[in-house]
Protein backbone atom coordinates (compact mmCIF):
# COMPACT_ATOMS: atom_id res chain seq x y z
CA UNK A 1 0.00 0.00 0.00
CA UNK A 2 3.00 2.28 0.98
CA UNK A 3 4.52 1.56 -2.06
CA UNK A 4 1.50 2.20 -4.39
CA UNK A 5 1.04 5.70 -2.36
CA UNK A 6 4.52 6.06 -3.37
CA UNK A 7 4.40 5.22 -7.12
CA UNK A 8 1.29 7.96 -7.09
CA UNK A 9 3.09 10.28 -5.50
CA UNK A 10 6.01 10.12 -7.60
CA UNK A 11 3.23 10.09 -10.82
CA UNK A 12 1.00 12.99 -9.74
CA UNK A 13 4.71 14.85 -8.78
CA UNK A 14 5.42 14.31 -12.44
CA UNK A 15 2.36 15.79 -13.52
CA UNK A 16 2.11 18.42 -11.51
CA UNK A 17 5.95 19.87 -12.82
CA UNK A 18 4.93 19.14 -16.31
CA UNK A 19 1.51 20.60 -15.72
CA UNK A 20 2.74 23.67 -13.84
CA UNK A 21 6.29 23.79 -15.98
CA UNK A 22 5.11 27.46 -17.63
CA UNK A 23 4.31 28.93 -14.46
CA UNK A 24 8.07 28.89 -12.99
CA UNK A 25 8.82 30.36 -15.79
CA UNK A 26 7.13 33.09 -14.69
CA UNK A 27 9.73 36.27 -13.89
CA UNK A 28 8.23 38.82 -11.33
CA UNK A 29 9.12 42.21 -11.69
CA UNK A 30 11.82 43.72 -9.43
CA UNK A 31 10.87 47.21 -9.42
CA UNK A 32 8.89 48.02 -5.81
CA UNK A 33 5.93 50.59 -7.51
CA UNK A 34 5.54 47.85 -10.44
CA UNK A 35 4.94 45.41 -7.64
CA UNK A 36 2.39 47.54 -6.08
CA UNK A 37 1.03 48.67 -9.27
CA UNK A 38 0.70 45.48 -10.35
CA UNK A 39 -1.34 44.23 -6.88
CA UNK A 40 -4.10 47.49 -7.56
CA UNK A 41 -4.17 45.68 -11.07
CA UNK A 42 -5.18 42.49 -9.93
CA UNK A 43 -8.06 43.83 -7.86
CA UNK A 44 -9.73 46.06 -10.63
CA UNK A 45 -11.11 42.40 -12.22
CA UNK A 46 -12.58 44.27 -15.41
CA UNK A 47 -11.57 46.29 -18.32
CA UNK A 48 -12.47 47.55 -21.83
CA UNK A 49 -10.45 46.73 -24.76
CA UNK A 50 -10.67 48.22 -28.04
CA UNK A 51 -9.05 47.79 -31.62
CA UNK A 52 -9.37 50.31 -33.34
CA UNK A 53 -8.20 51.64 -37.05
CA UNK A 54 -9.06 52.46 -40.49
CA UNK A 55 -9.58 48.68 -41.67
CA UNK A 56 -13.07 49.41 -39.73
CA UNK A 57 -14.41 50.59 -42.95
CA UNK A 58 -13.57 47.22 -44.37
CA UNK A 59 -15.51 45.19 -41.79
CA UNK A 60 -12.21 42.56 -41.83
CA UNK A 61 -10.27 41.02 -39.39
CA UNK A 62 -7.28 44.74 -38.14
CA UNK A 63 -4.55 44.01 -40.21
CA UNK A 64 -3.39 40.41 -40.82
CA UNK A 65 -4.95 40.31 -43.94
CA UNK A 66 -1.68 42.45 -45.28
CA UNK A 67 0.49 39.18 -43.66
CA UNK A 68 1.60 36.49 -46.42
CA UNK A 69 0.93 33.41 -44.49
CA UNK A 70 -1.80 31.00 -45.32
CA UNK A 71 -4.25 31.13 -42.70
CA UNK A 72 -7.71 30.87 -42.59
CA UNK A 73 -7.97 34.86 -40.63
CA UNK A 74 -5.08 36.15 -43.02
CA UNK A 75 -7.21 35.27 -46.37
CA UNK A 76 -7.74 39.31 -48.67
CA UNK A 77 -11.06 39.40 -49.48
CA UNK A 78 -13.31 41.97 -51.62
CA UNK A 79 -12.24 43.46 -54.83
CA UNK A 80 -8.33 43.55 -54.15
CA UNK A 81 -8.04 40.88 -52.87
CA UNK A 82 -6.92 38.74 -56.55
CA UNK A 83 -3.19 40.86 -56.27
CA UNK A 84 -1.24 41.15 -53.13
CA UNK A 85 0.35 44.70 -53.84
CA UNK A 86 -2.89 46.21 -55.57
CA UNK A 87 -4.09 44.74 -52.17
CA UNK A 88 -1.72 46.60 -49.79
CA UNK A 89 -2.15 49.80 -51.61
CA UNK A 90 -5.72 49.63 -51.37
CA UNK A 91 -5.57 49.04 -48.03
CA UNK A 92 -3.36 52.05 -47.39
CA UNK A 93 -5.76 54.10 -49.11
CA UNK A 94 -8.35 53.36 -46.28
CA UNK A 95 -6.21 56.45 -44.33
CA UNK A 96 -7.71 58.73 -46.72
CA UNK A 97 -10.93 58.05 -46.30
CA UNK A 98 -11.15 57.00 -42.55
CA UNK A 99 -13.64 59.35 -41.13
CA UNK A 100 -15.07 58.41 -38.24
CA UNK A 101 -17.42 61.56 -37.21
CA UNK A 102 -19.32 60.27 -34.44
CA UNK A 103 -16.48 59.85 -32.07
CA UNK A 104 -17.41 60.43 -28.50
CA UNK A 105 -15.22 58.59 -26.23
CA UNK A 106 -17.43 60.27 -23.24
CA UNK A 107 -20.10 57.62 -24.24
CA UNK A 108 -17.93 54.77 -24.01
CA UNK A 109 -16.69 56.12 -20.69
CA UNK A 110 -20.40 56.13 -19.72
CA UNK A 111 -21.05 52.70 -20.77
CA UNK A 112 -17.91 51.19 -19.73
CA UNK A 113 -18.16 52.42 -16.00
CA UNK A 114 -22.02 51.44 -15.69
CA UNK A 115 -20.77 48.36 -16.55
CA UNK A 116 -17.97 48.50 -13.77
CA UNK A 117 -15.07 48.19 -15.87
CA UNK A 118 -11.88 49.85 -14.14
CA UNK A 119 -9.34 50.00 -16.83
CA UNK A 120 -8.87 50.67 -20.87
CA UNK A 121 -6.46 49.48 -23.03
CA UNK A 122 -6.47 51.38 -26.87
CA UNK A 123 -4.77 49.87 -29.85
CA UNK A 124 -2.40 53.20 -30.57
CA UNK A 125 -0.61 51.30 -33.27
CA UNK A 126 -1.16 47.73 -34.89
CA UNK A 127 0.86 45.64 -36.87
CA UNK A 128 -0.37 47.21 -40.46
CA UNK A 129 1.39 50.37 -38.68
CA UNK A 130 -0.97 52.78 -38.98
CA UNK A 131 -1.24 55.17 -35.93
CA UNK A 132 -4.22 55.85 -34.26
CA UNK A 133 -1.86 58.43 -32.47
CA UNK A 134 0.01 61.82 -33.14
CA UNK A 135 3.46 60.29 -34.13
CA UNK A 136 5.75 62.57 -35.93
CA UNK A 137 7.39 59.38 -36.48
CA UNK A 138 5.56 58.78 -39.97
CA UNK A 139 3.35 59.80 -41.40
CA UNK A 140 0.76 56.96 -41.51
CA UNK A 141 -1.44 58.22 -38.85
CA UNK A 142 -4.68 59.59 -38.31
CA UNK A 143 -3.52 63.23 -37.61
CA UNK A 144 -1.63 63.23 -40.96
CA UNK A 145 -3.06 65.77 -43.99
CA UNK A 146 -3.53 62.77 -45.73
CA UNK A 147 -6.20 61.32 -42.96
CA UNK A 148 -10.44 62.26 -43.68
CA UNK A 149 -10.38 62.69 -40.00
CA UNK A 150 -6.94 65.02 -39.48
CA UNK A 151 -9.52 68.15 -39.61
CA UNK A 152 -11.14 67.46 -36.61
CA UNK A 153 -10.31 68.70 -33.90
CA UNK A 154 -10.60 65.36 -32.40
CA UNK A 155 -7.92 63.63 -34.36
CA UNK A 156 -5.64 62.60 -32.17
CA UNK A 157 -8.12 59.70 -30.78
CA UNK A 158 -5.63 58.34 -28.50
CA UNK A 159 -5.31 61.44 -26.81
CA UNK A 160 -8.96 62.09 -26.45
CA UNK A 161 -9.83 58.27 -25.46
CA UNK A 162 -7.02 58.31 -22.68
CA UNK A 163 -8.36 61.86 -21.52
CA UNK A 164 -11.67 60.68 -21.61
CA UNK A 165 -11.39 57.49 -19.24
CA UNK A 166 -8.63 58.84 -17.20
CA UNK A 167 -11.23 61.56 -15.86
CA UNK A 168 -13.73 58.69 -14.81
CA UNK A 169 -11.37 56.68 -13.10
CA UNK A 170 -10.05 54.35 -15.36
CA UNK A 171 -6.51 53.08 -15.96
CA UNK A 172 -5.10 53.42 -18.87
CA UNK A 173 -3.24 51.39 -21.10
CA UNK A 174 -1.35 51.38 -24.54
CA UNK A 175 -1.79 49.08 -26.85
CA UNK A 176 1.26 48.70 -29.12
CA UNK A 177 2.28 46.61 -31.88
CA UNK A 178 5.91 45.70 -32.18
CA UNK A 179 6.12 44.83 -35.56
CA UNK A 180 4.92 47.28 -37.92
CA UNK A 181 3.99 45.99 -41.70
CA UNK A 182 4.14 49.28 -43.27
CA UNK A 183 7.70 50.52 -41.96
CA UNK A 184 9.97 50.00 -44.58
CA UNK A 185 12.58 48.99 -42.09
CA UNK A 186 10.68 46.06 -40.98
CA UNK A 187 9.44 44.76 -44.51
CA UNK A 188 11.67 46.44 -46.70
CA UNK A 189 10.29 46.97 -50.24
CA UNK A 190 13.96 44.83 -51.68
CA UNK A 191 12.42 41.90 -50.44
CA UNK A 192 8.47 41.03 -50.68
CA UNK A 193 6.94 40.43 -47.49
CA UNK A 194 7.56 36.73 -46.42
CA UNK A 195 5.38 36.16 -43.52
CA UNK A 196 4.64 38.18 -40.50
CA UNK A 197 8.68 38.61 -39.94
CA UNK A 198 11.02 41.25 -40.23
CA UNK A 199 12.12 40.29 -43.99
CA UNK A 200 15.51 40.62 -44.07
CA UNK A 201 18.05 39.18 -41.70
CA UNK A 202 18.91 42.08 -39.15
CA UNK A 203 22.43 40.80 -38.45
CA UNK A 204 23.56 41.07 -41.98
CA UNK A 205 21.35 44.70 -42.31
CA UNK A 206 22.35 45.95 -38.77
CA UNK A 207 21.57 49.65 -39.94
CA UNK A 208 18.06 49.29 -41.21
CA UNK A 209 17.38 47.12 -38.30
CA UNK A 210 18.92 49.69 -36.02
CA UNK A 211 16.60 52.70 -37.63
CA UNK A 212 13.40 50.17 -37.13
CA UNK A 213 14.33 49.98 -33.62
CA UNK A 214 15.22 53.88 -32.71
CA UNK A 215 11.81 54.16 -35.18
CA UNK A 216 10.09 51.85 -32.23
CA UNK A 217 12.10 53.58 -29.53
CA UNK A 218 10.30 56.92 -30.44
CA UNK A 219 7.47 56.30 -30.97
CA UNK A 220 6.98 54.57 -27.66
CA UNK A 221 8.46 57.52 -26.23
CA UNK A 222 5.98 59.54 -27.64
CA UNK A 223 2.86 57.96 -26.28
CA UNK A 224 4.59 57.40 -22.92
CA UNK A 225 5.54 61.32 -22.74
CA UNK A 226 3.00 63.29 -24.63
CA UNK A 227 -0.03 61.56 -23.58
CA UNK A 228 -0.66 62.16 -19.58
CA UNK A 229 -0.64 59.72 -17.00
CA UNK A 230 -0.27 55.71 -18.67
CA UNK A 231 -0.61 52.58 -16.71
CA UNK A 232 -0.03 49.75 -18.57
CA UNK A 233 1.94 49.37 -21.92
CA UNK A 234 0.57 46.54 -23.40
CA UNK A 235 2.89 45.04 -25.97
CA UNK A 236 1.54 42.96 -28.84
CA UNK A 237 3.48 40.72 -31.83
CA UNK A 238 5.48 38.22 -29.54
CA UNK A 239 7.81 37.16 -33.07
CA UNK A 240 9.46 40.41 -32.23
CA UNK A 241 11.87 39.06 -29.34
CA UNK A 242 15.90 38.07 -29.38
CA UNK A 243 15.61 34.58 -31.06
CA UNK A 244 17.13 32.93 -28.20
CA UNK A 245 13.56 33.46 -26.24
CA UNK A 246 12.08 31.57 -28.93
CA UNK A 247 9.80 28.88 -27.42
CA UNK A 248 9.80 25.55 -30.55
CA UNK A 249 6.68 24.44 -28.60
CA UNK A 250 4.80 26.97 -29.25
CA UNK A 251 3.31 26.47 -33.05
CA UNK A 252 3.63 30.14 -33.66
CA UNK A 253 6.65 30.95 -33.00
CA UNK A 254 8.03 28.15 -35.53
CA UNK A 255 8.34 30.44 -38.19
CA UNK A 256 10.70 32.75 -36.03
CA UNK A 257 13.77 32.13 -37.65
CA UNK A 258 15.20 35.98 -37.18
CA UNK A 259 16.73 37.86 -34.13
CA UNK A 260 14.22 40.53 -33.73
CA UNK A 261 15.50 41.97 -30.78
CA UNK A 262 13.84 45.38 -30.05
CA UNK A 263 15.92 46.16 -27.10
CA UNK A 264 13.51 46.23 -24.28
CA UNK A 265 15.31 47.17 -21.50
CA UNK A 266 15.70 49.90 -23.07
CA UNK A 267 12.24 50.94 -23.90
CA UNK A 268 11.41 49.85 -20.68
CA UNK A 269 13.73 51.77 -18.48
CA UNK A 270 12.45 54.82 -20.74
CA UNK A 271 8.93 54.39 -20.50
CA UNK A 272 9.28 53.92 -16.51
CA UNK A 273 11.07 57.08 -16.82
CA UNK A 274 8.13 59.13 -17.81
CA UNK A 275 5.75 56.63 -16.39
CA UNK A 276 7.27 55.53 -12.63
CA UNK A 277 6.02 52.11 -11.97
CA UNK A 278 4.68 51.69 -15.12
CA UNK A 279 3.05 47.95 -15.59
CA UNK A 280 4.70 46.48 -18.86
CA UNK A 281 3.55 43.33 -20.87
CA UNK A 282 5.86 42.24 -23.48
CA UNK A 283 2.99 39.76 -24.33
CA UNK A 284 4.22 35.93 -24.37
CA UNK A 285 8.30 36.59 -24.43
CA UNK A 286 8.52 35.12 -20.74
CA UNK A 287 11.22 37.45 -18.61
CA UNK A 288 11.14 40.79 -16.26
CA UNK A 289 8.90 42.49 -19.06
CA UNK A 290 5.94 40.14 -19.12
CA UNK A 291 4.50 41.43 -15.94
CA UNK A 292 1.47 39.83 -16.35
CA UNK A 293 0.35 37.03 -18.88
CA UNK A 294 -2.58 37.29 -21.13
CA UNK A 295 -4.27 34.45 -22.51
CA UNK A 296 -5.86 35.35 -25.34
CA UNK A 297 -10.09 33.52 -25.80
CA UNK A 298 -9.58 31.17 -23.09
CA UNK A 299 -10.10 30.75 -19.67
CA UNK A 300 -7.35 29.00 -17.75
CA UNK A 301 -8.70 25.60 -15.80
CA UNK A 302 -7.40 26.56 -12.92
CA UNK A 303 -6.15 29.39 -10.98
CA UNK A 304 -2.55 30.30 -12.41
CA UNK A 305 0.19 31.53 -9.35
CA UNK A 306 0.80 34.92 -11.21
CA UNK A 307 -0.71 37.75 -12.42
CA UNK A 308 -2.77 37.05 -15.72
CA UNK A 309 -5.78 38.34 -17.58
CA UNK A 310 -8.04 37.36 -20.28
CA UNK A 311 -8.41 38.86 -22.86
CA UNK A 312 -11.50 38.06 -25.18
CA UNK A 313 -13.90 40.00 -27.81
CA UNK A 314 -17.61 40.45 -27.30
CA UNK A 315 -18.39 39.63 -30.68
CA UNK A 316 -16.44 37.18 -33.02
CA UNK A 317 -13.78 39.37 -34.29
CA UNK A 318 -11.19 41.89 -32.36
CA UNK A 319 -12.30 44.71 -34.74
CA UNK A 320 -15.47 46.10 -36.39
CA UNK A 321 -17.53 43.68 -38.26
CA UNK A 322 -20.96 44.70 -39.31
CA UNK A 323 -23.85 42.22 -37.99
CA UNK A 324 -21.14 40.47 -35.78
CA UNK A 325 -22.59 37.84 -33.31
CA UNK A 326 -21.88 39.36 -29.67
CA UNK A 327 -21.85 37.20 -26.85
CA UNK A 328 -24.88 37.57 -24.22
CA UNK A 329 -24.78 39.15 -21.27
CA UNK A 330 -25.46 35.64 -19.28
CA UNK A 331 -22.43 34.46 -21.21
CA UNK A 332 -20.57 38.07 -20.23
CA UNK A 333 -21.22 37.54 -17.04
CA UNK A 334 -20.35 34.03 -16.31
CA UNK A 335 -17.08 34.41 -18.03
CA UNK A 336 -16.41 37.36 -15.60
CA UNK A 337 -17.32 35.09 -12.74
CA UNK A 338 -15.25 32.04 -13.66
CA UNK A 339 -12.15 34.18 -14.40
CA UNK A 340 -12.15 36.11 -11.14
CA UNK A 341 -12.67 32.71 -9.43
CA UNK A 342 -9.46 32.10 -10.70
CA UNK A 343 -7.42 34.94 -9.53
CA UNK A 344 -7.58 36.49 -13.09
CA UNK A 345 -8.94 39.66 -15.10
CA UNK A 346 -11.44 40.06 -17.79
CA UNK A 347 -10.00 42.58 -20.92
CA UNK A 348 -13.54 42.87 -22.86
CA UNK A 349 -12.66 43.89 -26.53
CA UNK A 350 -15.28 45.97 -28.12
CA UNK A 351 -14.36 47.31 -32.07
CA UNK A 352 -15.64 50.54 -33.02
CA UNK A 353 -16.65 50.93 -36.51
CA UNK A 354 -15.95 53.11 -39.18
CA UNK A 355 -18.37 55.85 -38.11
CA UNK A 356 -16.64 55.85 -34.76
CA UNK A 357 -19.29 54.63 -32.71
CA UNK A 358 -20.18 50.68 -31.45
CA UNK A 359 -22.78 48.72 -32.66
CA UNK A 360 -26.11 49.15 -30.33
CA UNK A 361 -25.68 45.46 -29.34
CA UNK A 362 -22.33 46.23 -27.32
CA UNK A 363 -24.61 49.21 -24.88
CA UNK A 364 -26.95 46.92 -24.46
CA UNK A 365 -24.80 44.39 -23.38
CA UNK A 366 -22.77 46.37 -20.63
CA UNK A 367 -25.64 48.09 -19.62
CA UNK A 368 -27.23 45.10 -18.55
CA UNK A 369 -23.70 43.73 -16.87
CA UNK A 370 -23.80 46.80 -15.03
CA UNK A 371 -27.24 46.37 -13.91
CA UNK A 372 -25.67 42.55 -12.15
CA UNK A 373 -22.57 44.42 -11.01
CA UNK A 374 -24.54 47.22 -8.64
CA UNK A 375 -25.92 44.34 -6.76
CA UNK A 376 -22.96 41.91 -6.75
CA UNK A 377 -19.49 43.60 -7.40
CA UNK A 378 -18.90 42.68 -4.03
CA UNK A 379 -18.18 39.61 -4.95
CA UNK A 380 -15.60 40.64 -8.14
CA UNK A 381 -13.47 43.33 -7.18
CA UNK A 382 -10.61 43.09 -4.97
CA UNK A 383 -11.33 39.22 -4.26
CA UNK A 384 -8.98 36.31 -4.27
CA UNK A 385 -9.45 32.73 -5.35
CA UNK A 386 -10.71 30.21 -2.87
CA UNK A 387 -10.15 26.71 -2.96
CA UNK A 388 -12.12 24.50 -3.92
CA UNK A 389 -12.89 27.59 -6.50
CA UNK A 390 -15.56 25.87 -7.74
CA UNK A 391 -18.19 23.06 -7.12
CA UNK A 392 -20.86 22.45 -10.06
CA UNK A 393 -21.99 25.03 -11.03
CA UNK A 394 -21.09 27.31 -8.06
CA UNK A 395 -18.04 29.29 -8.36
CA UNK A 396 -16.25 30.53 -5.05
CA UNK A 397 -14.33 33.88 -4.29
CA UNK A 398 -12.83 35.62 -1.25
CA UNK A 399 -12.75 38.46 0.13
CA UNK A 400 -9.42 40.18 0.48
CA UNK A 401 -8.64 44.18 1.68
CA UNK A 402 -4.91 45.34 1.29
CA UNK A 403 -3.79 41.35 0.30
CA UNK A 404 -5.11 40.09 3.70
CA UNK A 405 -8.07 37.69 2.84
CA UNK A 406 -10.96 38.11 5.10
CA UNK A 407 -14.01 35.30 6.26
CA UNK A 408 -16.05 37.00 4.02
CA UNK A 409 -16.43 34.16 0.75
CA UNK A 410 -18.98 34.45 -2.27
CA UNK A 411 -20.60 31.39 -3.45
CA UNK A 412 -21.66 32.43 -7.04
CA UNK A 413 -24.53 30.32 -8.69
CA UNK A 414 -23.83 30.75 -12.75
CA UNK A 415 -27.72 30.63 -13.72
CA UNK A 416 -28.55 28.98 -17.29
CA UNK A 417 -30.05 31.60 -19.64
CA UNK A 418 -33.87 31.93 -19.71
CA UNK A 419 -34.30 29.62 -16.68
CA UNK A 420 -34.15 32.08 -14.07
CA UNK A 421 -34.02 30.34 -11.05
CA UNK A 422 -32.10 27.48 -9.25
CA UNK A 423 -33.87 24.76 -7.21
CA UNK A 424 -34.89 25.09 -3.80
CA UNK A 425 -31.85 24.20 -2.53
CA UNK A 426 -28.29 24.82 -3.35
CA UNK A 427 -25.62 22.00 -2.67
CA UNK A 428 -21.63 22.70 -2.55
CA UNK A 429 -19.25 20.21 -2.31
CA UNK A 430 -15.68 21.41 -0.68
CA UNK A 431 -16.50 24.47 1.19
CA UNK A 432 -16.01 24.05 5.28
CA UNK A 433 -17.41 26.63 7.32
CA UNK A 434 -17.49 27.58 10.89
CA UNK A 435 -20.96 26.82 12.86
CA UNK A 436 -22.04 30.27 13.30
CA UNK A 437 -21.29 30.95 9.73
CA UNK A 438 -23.95 33.32 7.86
CA UNK A 439 -25.17 33.36 4.50
CA UNK A 440 -27.36 35.54 2.73
CA UNK A 441 -27.95 36.63 -1.06
CA UNK A 442 -27.03 39.62 -2.56
CA UNK A 443 -29.87 40.26 -3.79
CA UNK A 444 -32.63 39.80 -1.50
CA UNK A 445 -30.46 40.81 1.46
CA UNK A 446 -31.68 38.11 3.84
CA UNK A 447 -30.01 35.46 5.92
CA UNK A 448 -30.59 31.65 4.54
CA UNK A 449 -31.02 28.20 6.20
CA UNK A 450 -27.87 25.70 5.74
CA UNK A 451 -26.75 22.85 6.83
CA UNK A 452 -23.85 20.55 6.26
CA UNK A 453 -24.16 17.09 6.15
CA UNK A 454 -21.06 14.17 5.36
CA UNK A 455 -19.23 17.56 3.94
CA UNK A 456 -21.86 18.72 2.06
CA UNK A 457 -23.28 22.22 2.24
CA UNK A 458 -26.83 22.27 1.82
CA UNK A 459 -27.98 26.11 1.31
CA UNK A 460 -32.32 26.26 1.35
CA UNK A 461 -33.22 28.78 -1.55
CA UNK A 462 -36.71 29.17 -0.38
CA UNK A 463 -38.18 32.62 -0.17
CA UNK A 464 -35.69 34.23 -2.62
CA UNK A 465 -36.87 33.00 -5.90
CA UNK A 466 -37.96 35.71 -8.03
CA UNK A 467 -36.15 37.68 -10.56
CA UNK A 468 -32.51 37.10 -10.01
CA UNK A 469 -30.88 36.54 -13.24
CA UNK A 470 -27.27 35.34 -14.51
CA UNK A 471 -26.19 34.63 -11.47
CA UNK A 472 -26.77 34.08 -7.50
CA UNK A 473 -24.87 35.71 -5.52
CA UNK A 474 -24.44 34.34 -1.77
CA UNK A 475 -22.22 36.00 0.47
CA UNK A 476 -21.20 33.73 3.36
CA UNK A 477 -19.42 35.35 6.30
CA UNK A 478 -17.57 32.21 8.10
CA UNK A 479 -17.57 32.17 11.91
CA UNK A 480 -15.83 29.71 13.73
C1 LIG B 1 -4.49 38.19 -31.66
C2 LIG B 1 -4.74 38.87 -32.97
C3 LIG B 1 -4.33 40.30 -32.91
C4 LIG B 1 -4.99 40.96 -31.73
C5 LIG B 1 -4.67 40.23 -30.47
C6 LIG B 1 -5.35 40.79 -29.24
O1 LIG B 1 -3.13 38.01 -31.43
O2 LIG B 1 -4.04 38.22 -33.99
O3 LIG B 1 -4.69 40.93 -34.09
O4 LIG B 1 -4.56 42.27 -31.64
O5 LIG B 1 -5.04 38.91 -30.60
O6 LIG B 1 -5.09 40.01 -28.13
Amino acid sequence: MRLFNFILFVFLGINWSIGFAQIHQYIAPKDSLVKVHLRDWQDLKFGLFMHWGPYSQWSIVESWSLCPEDEGWTQRKGVYAENYFDYVKAYERLQTTFNPVQFNPQKWVDAAHHAGMKYMIFTTKHHDGFCMFDSRQTDYTITNAKSAFSTSPRSNVTKEIFQAFRNQGFKIGAYFSKPDWHNTDYWWPYFPPLDRNVNYDPKKYPDKWNAFKSFTFNQIEELMRDYGKVDILWLDGGWVRPLKTVDRSVSWQKTISKDQDIDLPRIAAMARTHQPGLIVVDRSVIGEFENYTTPEQEVPEKPLPYPWETCMTMGNSWSYVKGDQYKSTNQLIHLLVKIVSRGGNLLLNIGPGPDGDWDPVAYRRLSEIGDWMKINSACIYGTKPIAPYSSGNVFFTQNSLNNEVSNTIYAIYLLEENNPFPPGQLLIKGLSLGRNSKIMSLEIQQNLPWSITNGELKISLKGIEGSIKHALVLKIVNVK
